[in-house]
C-alpha cells in the first residue's frame, strides 16, 4: 500500500502547503489504490440562485472571493449564465437560469438560492461510476469526455440526497491535464472589483465541510450511501442529548473521504417539542439539500472584521456563553483572548485532539436555508460538538423572530404578492 499526501493543482496555484492543509482541514494521508471509489478532494460547489451577477458579486465584495471564469451567452452557452469564483483552493459556480424554459429556473422555483451540485475531483471516473453502479447508485450522466483548446474533462454525475448531486471531475485524461480556467465552456474572466484597504487577501483558505439535511429517519440511510457507495468512512457522531435544546433536536453524523479533504456531515430531524432548525429547512428548501458550508480559515477574527465591515450577518453568541465559568475550562488556552472572541461572537471547541473557533452566518439568501460557517482549526478535527447547544439556542431566536418555530406556518399570512391588491 502506498500513503499518498500530495497537494491538488488547486491547492498548489494558491500557495498552500501540505502542513498547512493538515492544519487548517484535517489532511491525511490515504492510499487512493485501495479505495474503491477514490476522491482527490473538492472540485467545485455549484450554486444556483436567482441573479447570479449579484450573488457572485457578493461573495467577491464580501467574501473576497476571486472571479476567475465565465459561461453564458456571450461564449454560446444561451440556457443560463455560470460565475466561477475562487477563495484559495475553494471554487464556486454560480449558475443563473437566462432562457426562461432553462431547467435551472425549476430548480430555483422550488428550492430557491442554493447548491445544486457538490462537484468532486478523482482520478479515476469510470472507476468511480463503475463502483457506484455496482452499489445502487443512480447514474445521473454517463462518463464522457468534454474538450476545448485547453484540453480534457471526463465527467459523470451521480444522485444525492434530495435533488443534489455529485458530478465527479477527472481533470487528467490520457496523461495531460486541462489547463483552462475551470471546464469546457467557460472563458477566463476576472473582476474590476478592488478589495478595500486594510482587507485581508483572503478571508478563505479551502472549503473544510458541506453539511446535508435529510428527513426525519433517512439519515442513516444516507449515511450508508456515503459508506457503500463512495467508500467513506465514519468521522464523529452526535446523536440526540448531546444536540438537544429544551425545545427541538437533531442527529448529526460525519462521514469524509479517505484524505479527510471532503467531510459530509448530514443531518435529520428529531423529535422535539417544537420544530427544529432542520424542519424549517426542509419546508422552505421544499426537500433535503445542503444546509451550510464550512470555509476554512487561517484567521477567523480578521475574517469576521472583514465581513462584518461588508454588512454580513452573524448569528448572535449571547454573553451566557463568555461568561459561563465552565466554558474556560473546557476550552483551556486558545491563540486570542476571551475577551476577542466574545467581541465578535465566535464560538469555541475543544477536543482530546485540539481546539476550532467557529461561527455562523446568518442565511445568506431570502430563504431560511442555506448558510456559511467559518472554522479555524487548531488540531480539533472535530464540528464544534460543544458549542451545538449554544449555536442551536441562537438559530432558534432567529426561527422565533420568522414565526417558525411553533408548529406549521400560518397559512393566512400574506404569502400570495400576485394576488389582487398586493
Ligand atoms: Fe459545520
Amino acid at each position: 500500500m502506498t500513503l499518498q499526501e500530495t497537494l491538488t493543482d488547486t491547492e498548489r496555484l494558491a500557495e498552500l502547503d501540505l502542513d498547512t492543509l493538515r492544519r487548517l482541514v484535517g489532511l491525511v494521508a490515504h492510499d487512493p489504490d485501495a479505495d474503491p471509489f477514490p476522491v482527490t478532494g473538492w472540485d467545485a460547489v455549484v450554486w444556483t440562485v436567482g441573479n447570479a451577477l449579484q450573488t457572485s458579486h457578493f461573495l467577491v465584495s464580501a467574501f473576497g472571493m476571486e472571479l476567475v471564469a465565465y459561461t453564458g451567452p456571450e461564449t454560446g452557452n444561451r440556457d443560463h449564465v455560470g460565475y466561477v469564483l475562487r477563495s484559495g483552493a475553494a471554487r464556486f459556480v454560480i449558475t443563473g437560469g437566462v432562457d426562461p424554459a432553462s431547467r435551472l429556473l425549476d430548480h430555483h422555483r422550488r428550492h430557491g438560492d442554493g447548491v445544486v451540485d457538490v462537484a468532486l475531483e478523482v482520478p479515476d471516473v469510470d472507476r468511480c461510476i463503475a463502483h457506484a453502479r455496482a452499489s445502487g447508485a443512480t447514474v445521473l450522466v454517463e462518463p464522457h469526455d468534454v474538450s476545448d483548446a485547453h484540453g480534457t474533462v471526463r465527467i459523470a454525475a451521480i444522485a444525492a440526497y434530495g435533488d443534489t448531486r455529485h458530478t465527479l471531475v477527472q481533470r487528467t485524461v490520457d496523461g495531460r491535464t486541462y489547463d483552462g480556467p475551470y471546464l469546457p465552456g467557460y472563458v477566463a474572466r476576472s473582476s474590476s472589483y478592488r478589495r478595500r484597504e486594510g482587507a485581508p487577501r483572503r478571508i478563505f483558505q479551502a472549503l473544510d465541510h458541506v453539511v446535508g439535511n435529510v428527513e426525519l429517519g433517512r439519515m442513516d440511510e444516507w449515511v450508508d450511501f456515503y459508506h457503500r457507495v463512495m467508500g467513506f468512512t465514519d468521522m464523529a457522531e452526535f446523536v440526540g442529548d448531546d444536540i438537544a435544546t429544551d425545545y427541538s433536536a437533531l442527529m448529526s453524523k460525519v462521514v469524509a473521504n479517505g484524505n479527510h479533504r471532503v467531510k459530509f456531515p448530514l443531518n435529520e430531524p428529531a423529535i422535539a417539542r417544537k420544530r427544529s432548525q432542520i424542519d424549517e429547512y426542509l419546508e422552505f428548501y421544499d426537500g433535503p439539500g445542503v444546509q451550510h458550508l464550512a470555509l476554512a480559515t487561517n484567521d477567523i477574527l480578521a475574517a469576521v472584521d472583514a465581513l462584518r465591515a461588508e454588512g454580513v450577518q452573524f448569528l448572535d453568541t449571547p454573553d451566557s456563553y463568555y461568561s459561563d465559568p465552565g466554558l474556560r475550562a473546557r476550552i483551556g488556552e486558545v491563540r486570542v483572548p476571551v475577551a476577542e472572541l466574545a467581541e465578535r461572537g465566535i464560538l469555541v471547541d475543544r477536543d482530546e485532539d485540539g481546539y476550532l473557533l467557529q461561527i455562523f452566518t446568518k442565511p445568506i439568501g431570502d430563504r431560511p436555508t442555506v448558510f456559511f460557517e467559518l472554522i479555524e482549526r487548531h488540531g480539533s478535527l472535530g464540528f464544534g460538538k460543544g458549542n451545538f447547544k449554544a449555536l442551536f439556542e441562537a438559530i432558534e431566536r432567529e426561527q422565533e423572530r420568522r414565526g417558525n418555530l411553533d408548529g406549521p406556518r400560518n397559512l393566512d399570512g400574506p404569502r400570495n404578492l400576485d394576488a389582487p391588491g398586493a
